[in-house]
């Protein structure tokens, strides 16, 4: 194929320079819809991406790169709840920012998650004790076959951590193009992570809870602008009680947080520190100091120095603790999504 390859450097935060075949920025169902229609005459891979923070270019994609452009913000209200509509495309923390200044609290906690409001419901974001099911009303999704927008409830949505129907059964052939919130008037601040716990609950702000998150942030996470990044690499395992059990037996400073189900989920970032990775390099790829769990770009990272560094990651945190960490990241190929657990195995 001897067509333009385009750089995807600015439009991923792993910042890996690595190239497509044409890139698409659209504003509209009707862009996104011919970009689709042009791939399935030409036979070529169709990816859609907002700001590509949870996605790791294992090489040069061989299709068209759709870049979520759709925007729009629309705010009505009920007795008991804001009700707002946002475009796919527009930025999360932006979303956020808007309305505390309209005087509409319940995102707060979610302050400088980086990527598009439409990707938010993909893998449920979650920060600081609140993830997006708590405050998602419905998402509406574009199914690229038929041309038709559904709109898919909250629970439609099958939310879980880290976890939606558009990684299973909606993964392929569907574009969310919207997202709306229910919050209500009555504002319930969640403070029971970190630094929040240290506000006042009876004068507690959404806005000191916005600045608090977002300062532990800053001190924790690097910036993807400064420093190649996708957040943390890999989810936080969710082991059995018995598994819990024995291992809680041998380390009982584990942090540990028993889920609703029965499960226990540990803290990948704390059993990638106990193994003394923090700072770990392979070729340009290294193991944060400040947050185990996020793999970064320190110097000219190459896809394959990021693959060797998580396999290594995987290998010795399993080896010590028997627990085998999975890659929050997406991870694509020149066709496509690959499976990224078999990538780093
Ligand atoms: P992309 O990376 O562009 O896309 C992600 C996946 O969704 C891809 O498979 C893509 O094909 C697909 N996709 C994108 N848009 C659509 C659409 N409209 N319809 C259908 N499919 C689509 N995540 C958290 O949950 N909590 C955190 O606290 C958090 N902190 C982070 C901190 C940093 C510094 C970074 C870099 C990342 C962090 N993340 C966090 C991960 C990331 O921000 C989220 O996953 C975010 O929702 C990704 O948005 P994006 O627009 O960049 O998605
Ligand atoms: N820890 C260490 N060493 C480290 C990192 C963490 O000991 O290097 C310990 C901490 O001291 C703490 C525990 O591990 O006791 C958990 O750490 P932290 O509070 O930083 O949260 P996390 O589990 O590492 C998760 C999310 C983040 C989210 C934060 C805040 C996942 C995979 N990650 O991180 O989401 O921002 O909680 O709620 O669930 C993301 O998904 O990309 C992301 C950044």
């Amino acid at each position: 194929m001897s067509s333009p390859a385009i750089s995807l450097k600015n439009l991923h935060t792993f910042a890996i320079e690595t190239v497509a075949e044409k890139v698409v920025f659209a504003e509209s169902s009707q862009d996104i819809l011919v970009a689709w229609r042009e791939c399935q005459q030409r036979n070529l891979p169709f990816l859609l991406l907002g700001e590509g923070s949870n996605i790791l270019f294992l090489e040069s994609f061989n299709g068209i790169i759709v870049v979520n452009r759709l925007k729009g913000i629309t705010v009505n209200e009920d007795d008991k709840s804001w009700h707002v509509q946002a475009g796919a495309g527009e930025n999360w923390h932006a979303l956020i920012t808007y309305t505390l200044q309209q005087g509409i609290n319940g995102l707060e906690n979610l302050a400088l998650i980086p990527g598009c409001v439409g990707s938010a419901p993909i893998q449920n974001i979650g920060a600081y004790g609140v993830e997006l099911k708590d405050v998602c009303e419905w998402v509406d999704v574009l199914d690229l076959q038929s041309g038709l927008v559904t709109r898919f409830t909250a629970a439609q949505c099958q939310f879980g951590y880290r976890d939606s129907i558009f990684k299973h059964q909606l993964q392929h052939g569907h574009v969310i193009i919207s997202v709306g919130f229910n919050l209500p008037k009555q504002w319930q601040p969640v403070m029971s992570y970190g630094d929040l716990a240290k506000l006042d609950p009876a004068t507690v702000t959404a806005q000191q809870i916005f600045d608090s998150v977002c300062q532990m942030r800053r001190s924790k996470l690097p910036d993807p602008a400064i420093t190649g990044n996708a957040g943390s690499f890999f989810k936080n395992p969710v082991i059995n009680a018995a598994q819990a059990a024995n291992l809680l037996s041998q380390y009982p400073q584990a942090p540990h947080y028993p889920q609703g189900n029965g499960g226990i989920k540990l803290a990948a970032g704390w059993l990638i520190d106990q193994c003394g990775l923090k700072g770990y390099r392979i070729g340009g790829a290294a193991v944060h100091q400040q947050q185990a769990l996020v793999l970064i770009n320190a110097e000219n990272a190459s896809a394959q120095d990021i693959v060797a560094l998580a396999h290594e990651v995987r290998q010795r945190v399993g080896e010590r603790f028997n627990v085998w960490l999975e890659p929050e990241v997406r991870f694509i190929g020149a066709d496509g999504e690959k499976n990224a657990v078999e990538i780093i195995s």
